[in-house]
């Protein structure tokens, strides 16, 4: 049986934009009761008042996943608002497109913050409610990336692999208490994603690839939500492009070379 998604509170990091944004609408939709969390607090009173008029139950909670007493109030606001936490997603996060080498120790610490701290703060603050609920779904928007780094973009794809690494112990750890992890693995989505990364690259970052829509991986993490797995791959056959990749990495890395050289890559974005 599916799970009931007009029951469920959910908590969405980095809801002002993107796959947030358009995982809040789409759980909206299903009558969902959501607690919304970023910084822009302009772009979440928009995306709040879309999902209200769509019938859903609304908080907003301006939060830096940076900072751990925020995402610890966003947490804590699902359960003052609403009296539960049913799923906590960790979605919040951003590109940078750099050579490892060339990284400054600033940009390395400020993703590790965001993407891999911020998510940590999500699984850490939403763990404890669950279990004395005795059910609940944390979920970790990670990406394709997480399987198999690419060049220039190093620091990103650590924090999606460090992510993966944290759901997959935490899946475990809670498998007896009926609070389900899961990672979601987008490829390429069309997002305000490749203009941030690209304002704090300093050089233009774009998608490499198929690109789908940040519609098309809410609909599947709705579906996630109803029937919980392990993993969410939105496009399934790049999962198992990369479980070659993990058998064969001199090829693979061949492949890369020729297919999305640095150079290459620098000559056609910059
Ligand atoms: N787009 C892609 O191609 C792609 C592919 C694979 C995985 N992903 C992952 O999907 C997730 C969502 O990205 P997106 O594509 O939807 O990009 P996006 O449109 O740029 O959305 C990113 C969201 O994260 C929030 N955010 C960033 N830094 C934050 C911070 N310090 N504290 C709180 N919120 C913060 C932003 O909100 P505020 O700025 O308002 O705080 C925004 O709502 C990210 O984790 C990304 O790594 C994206």
């Amino acid at each position: 049986m599916p799970l009931d998604i007009s029951k469920q509170v959910v908590l969405i990091t980095g809801a002002s934009s993107g796959i947030g944004a358009a995982c809040a609408l789409a759980l909206a939709q299903r009558g969902a009761s959501l607690v919304l969390a970023a910084r822009r607090m302009d772009k979440l009173r928009e995306v709040a008042d879309k999902a209200k008029a769509l019938g859903s139950r609304v908080v907003i909670a301006p939060c830096d996943v940076a900072i751990r007493d925020d995402v610890i109030r966003a947490v804590q606001a699902a359960k003052e608002q609403f009296g539960r936490l049913d799923v906590a997603i960790a979605n919040a996060g951003y590109g940078l497109r750099a050579a490892v080498h060339l990284m400054s120790e600033k940009q390395m610490e400020e993703i590790w913050r965001v993407n891999v701290m911020g998510t940590w703060y999500v699984m850490a603050a939403a763990a404890p409610i669950m279990i004395e609920q005795h059910s609940g779904h944390i979920i970790v928007v990670s990406s394709a990336i997480a399987r198999r780094s690419i060049p220039q973009m190093g620091a990103y794809a650590m924090t999606k692999s460090a992510q993966l690494a944290l759901a997959e112990a935490q899946r475990i750890e809670l498998s007896g208490k009926s609070v389900h992890v899961s990672t979601v693995h987008p490829i390429t989505t069309d997002t305000e994603f490749f203009q941030r990364a690209t304002e704090r690259s300093g050089k233009r970052v774009d998608g490499l690839g198929k690109t789908q829509s940040a519609e098309w991986v809410a609909k599947k993490m709705v579906r996630l939500i109803e029937h919980p797995r392990p993993e969410l791959w939105p496009y399934a056959p790049v999962r198992y492009a990369l479980a070659f990749a993990a058998a064969f990495p001199s090829l693979v890395d061949h492949l890369i070379k020729k297919n999305f050289s640095a150079e290459k890559n620098i000559q056609k974005r910059v």
